[in-house]
């Protein structure tokens, strides 16, 4: 998990939210996905990827994520355009606390493949022990 810092070009005309892939991070962008519209209280994630890397940005709104590798639990509120939260692969995430107006942007280096997901808690712990080992 890293914070980087995402450019923004802020003037009379409104925000404008840059991310190139291969140089403000470090893999190339195969996918972006956007998530909004989501109710009060709810929560959303609960999966860890194999080998998906990403790159969070809330564009507008807020949202918070907790983010464990198997060990450690780290809670990371994204409130700013300017902020992009690195998830590597086999991290564990939960995301909520979405306000109303929160548009989240994911940029991943692949795209979507069901068989990346791991879905089960108790299964993720397992996989963590097998990686480090
Ligand atoms: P999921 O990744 O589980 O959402 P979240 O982690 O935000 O709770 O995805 C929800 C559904 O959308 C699931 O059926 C898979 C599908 N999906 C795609 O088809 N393509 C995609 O790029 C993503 C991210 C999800």
């Amino acid at each position: 998990m890293q914070l980087i810092n995402v450019k923004n070009i802020i003037d009379s005309r409104g925000k404008l939210t840059i991310v190139e892939g291969s140089k403000d991070i470090s893999f190339e962008i195969k996918r972006v996905y956007f998530i909004s519209g989501v109710p009060f209280n709810e929560r959303r994630g609960f999966h860890a990827h194999k080998n998906l890397r990403q790159l969070a940005v809330c564009i507008t709104g807020s949202c918070s994520f907790l983010l464990d590798d198997g060990k450690v639990e780290k809670t990371i509120i994204l409130e700013n355009s300017s902020e992009g939260l690195l998830i590597n692969s086999m991290i564990w995430r939960e995301m909520f606390n979405f306000s109303s107006d929160c548009v989240l942007a994911v940029f991943a280096d692949n795209y979507y493949e069901e068989a990346d997901y791991i879905r089960d808690y108790d299964i993720f712990l397992g996989e963590v022990k097998t990686y480090e080992n």
